[in-house]
């Protein structure tokens, strides 16, 4: 059956609306100066989940959180000098700043792909501020496209590209940058340009003096492979059959017929690749203590999110713990 594509004008009662609906877990796309984003409250796990099936990202690449004011990163994020110098100079505006996670920050695990940074930014689109106001929740965002598609800057290109896999389109019109916003990397000795956008280069350095760009065949690039991203400080043996005494399970639907294990955690007991998204690096992180071998786990099927999760879970697997 045809379902209509939910597309408002981007008015005072459709932004209560989609408050209404981000705060209940669903998503919305909305125009931010850059390009439309494909916002979900980034405090949920499932919502943050929601947005990795809608887009099909294969790898859990970490999304951006935005908020409407300064003083909503506190809780988020640990500042530092170059981090207040840039966003007093560029925000509300195109620049996203990588800094280390607050350990009290209520965002989701996935949304951050498991790392230990966050990355954040301030929109200056007066729709995007508006409805981060309202909503007064940190929104996790990236671009409302398919994976490995091009950026939307009409609500026209979000309907192309995710039809009805989205519960609402804020239609403000195009979007004035067009590109996406420079992502910025502080948690390094020297700024790190990891990806360029709508803020330049001289623009930063005319700030900070000198920064570094990181190459395309560079580890940063791809958060995944990165050092700094989360993997297990014990070992992960996938597929796993059978669990030992001394490991913990990971376990994905019916587990009833393996018997054992230190510690047990079920990804989903009904095995909905969803859940499992949503409980993967918080059940990860929970189930990595030092009194344990190992982390044995079942089996997940690889389609739909299931390539994602096999994805992070294979990369975590080969992590040296010699
Ligand atoms: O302009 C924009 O930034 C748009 C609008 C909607 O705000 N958003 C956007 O999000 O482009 P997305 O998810 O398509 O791109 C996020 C980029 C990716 O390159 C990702 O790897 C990087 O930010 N990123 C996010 N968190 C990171 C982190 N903790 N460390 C390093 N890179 C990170
Ligand atoms: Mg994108």
């Amino acid at each position: 059956m045809f379902t209509p594509v939910n597309i408002l004008p981007a008015n005072a009662e459709a932004i209560t609306e989609a408050v209404k609906l981000l705060k209940t877990g669903r998503l919305v796309a909305f125009p931010t100066e850059t390009v439309y984003g494909l916002g979900a409250d980034a405090t949920q796990d499932h919502a943050v989940a929601a947005i990795y099936a809608a887009k099909g990202r294969p790898q859990f690449n970490p999304l951006i959180i935005h908020v409407a004011e300064i003083s909503g990163l506190n809780k988020l994020i640990l500042w530092n000098d170059t981090a207040r110098l840039l966003a007093e100079k560029f925000w509300p505006g195109p620049i996203t700043l990588v800094l280390p996670r607050n350990k009290e920050a209520s965002v989701s695990l996935l949304a951050s792909a498991g790392m230990d940074s966050l990355a954040v930014r301030i929109p200056s689109h007066p729709i995007a501020r508006l409805l981060l106001q309202e909503v007064d929740r940190p929104i996790a965002a990236p671009s409302a496209n398919t994976s490995g598609k091009l950026s939307p800057t009409r609500p026209e290109h979000v309907i192309e590209s995710l039809k009805n896999k989205v519960d609402l389109i804020l239609d403000g019109g195009s979007c004035m940058v067009g590109v996406e916003s420079t992502v910025v990397d502080l948690t390094t000795d020297i700024p790190t340009i990891l990806r360029p956008g709508g803020i330049t280069k001289e623009q930063i350095e005319s700030i900070v003096g000198h920064t570094a760009v990181a190459s395309h065949d560079h580890k940063i690039v791809s958060p995944g492979m990165s050092a700094s991203h989360y993997a297990p400080n014990i070992s992960l043996r996938l597929n796993a059959e059978s669990v030992d005494l001394d490991e913990a399970l990971l376990a994905f639907g019916d587990a009833s017929k393996i018997i054992g294990g230190a510690l047990r955690l079920n990804l989903s007991a009904n095995g909905n690749l969803k859940e499992a998204a949503a409980n993967l690096f918080s059940m990860l992180r929970e189930l990595d203590r030092p009194d344990l071998r190992g982390i044995a786990v079942m089996p997940i099927p690889n389609n739909g999110l299931g390539i994602a999760i096999n994805d992070r879970l294979y990369r975590a697997s080969l992590n040296d713990k010699s």
